[in-house]
């Protein structure tokens, strides 16, 4: 089987990184690397390299920032290119992004097939980009691989045929137990001072939150709730950087005392952060997987979850975008009730070896 396998933005690349290790032990898979540059920047996805062990890509598109449509349609282009010269039987694509939608479009109307990690997660919400890219890309999916049993009910209503979905768990998780020694003996958390419980880690980027001047301002607000209660630590995304500094807000950031501001970080402090964090406020999808297999309590700040079993059986609380219900949720947190989360079925550290055992079957059984 000639596999490409995609990455485009940052929250990729722990997802493709254990597939791309495992796949040197099935011999019939061969895979070629492309990166469409989505996300492009030291910060954003070089450092990811580097500390994940991913090999250089062997194509890099270059696509950069841009509007929806513009990103997306300078990936279609430039990965048509791509299977003109790369020869391909399937494609590999993870996550939500708009580079995830971008290539299975290409892929399936060429007559290439489509496999998609961390399929049949719904928030249905459709204001989410995400949400349009993770029902399109499914429905372009041959190979459908999915992280949580509730998937597989999202997925045979849209009509997806069930031979078609693999439930393999979460591939995520296998990148952040490869990595929790090394990251915890990287002591990032005592470089800024903070000790195991002592702090708040919080990652604020969904377009909801921070890109018109009201939302941000009521994502301030929540911010605030928090930084008065326990010191916190805030890796600032380019987009909310952005935004922020638009609407004149940054310098009230600036100016919390108890806040700590600093850059995106890497895969292993981040994910050290994370481990010692006393509570993490986020709007991220991926942090509250990690969170929950870390153990460490997670408030999220939105209004829905296309991750349901991270507060079924996680430490994740859907807290809402009300910032008075973001300091109740914390109040009762400080004050000891504490989720009693358990690690979500298959989340194990063996789902990459699933996905490439599904992919290596259909190669057989197709060469057969
Ligand atoms: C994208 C994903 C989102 C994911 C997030 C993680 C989509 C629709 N959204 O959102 O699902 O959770 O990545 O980060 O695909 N920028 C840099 N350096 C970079 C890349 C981006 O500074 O390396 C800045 C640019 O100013 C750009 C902005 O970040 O305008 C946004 O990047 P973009 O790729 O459009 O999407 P994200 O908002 O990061």
């Amino acid at each position: 089987m000639r596999l490409i396998c995609v990455v485009g933005a940052r929250p990729n690349f722990m997802k493709v990184a254990p597939i791309l290790e495992g796949a040197a032990a099935f011999p019939t898979i061969e895979c070629t690397l492309v990166h469409t540059g989505q996300h492009y920047d030291e910060r954003m996805s070089t450092l990811f390299f580097r500390e994940l062990g991913l090999p250089q890509p062997d194509v890099y598109l270059g696509v950069g920032s841009g509007s929806h449509a513009a990103q997306t349609a300078r990936v279609m282009l430039a990965f048509d290119e791509v299977l003109d010269t790369v020869p391909a039987d399937w494609i590999l694509v993870v996550g939500d992004v708009n580079s995830t939608l971008a290539c299975s479009l290409v892929a399936a109307k060429r007559g290439v097939s489509v496999g998609h990690v961390e399929a049949g997660l719904r928030s249905g919400d459709r204001t989410m980009p995400e949400e349009i890219n993770r029902i399109l890309t499914d429905q372009l999916s041959d190979a459908l691989f999915t992280t949580e049993r509730e998937a597989e009910a999202h997925l045979a209503g849209e009509g997806i045929a069930p031979d078609r979905i693999h439930f393999v768990g979460n591939v995520m998780i296998d990148t952040l137990l490869r990595h929790r020694d090394s990251a915890r003996a990287r002591g990032f958390p005592r470089t800024l001072g903070l000790g195991p419980g002592e702090y708040a880690v919080c990652t604020l980027h969904r377009p909801s939150n921070v890109d018109e001047p009201a939302a941000a301002e009521n994502t301030v607000a929540a911010l605030d709730h928090l930084v008065r209660r326990l010191r916190t630590v805030l890796p600032l995304h380019p987009r909310t950087r952005a935004r922020l500094a638009s609407f004149g807000l940054l310098e009230r950031l600036e100016s919390m005392s108890g806040l700590v501001l600093v850059e995106p970080l890497g895969y292993l402090d981040f994910l050290a952060l994370m481990d010692g964090a006393r509570v993490v406020l986020t709007d991220s999808g991926g942090i509250q997987e990690e969170t929950t297999v870390l153990g460490v309590p997670c408030l999220t700040f939105r209004e829905n979850t296309e991750r349901p079993v991270t507060v079924t059986q996680g430490t994740n609380t859907l807290v809402g975008t009300n910032p008075e219900r973001v300091g109740a949720a914390l109040d009762r947190l400080l004050a000891g009730e504490l989720p009693a989360g358990r690690i979500p079925e298959l989340w194990d550290g063996g789902s990459a070896k699933r996905i490439l055992q599904v992919l290596a079957d259909l190669e057989a059984a197709s060469a057969g």
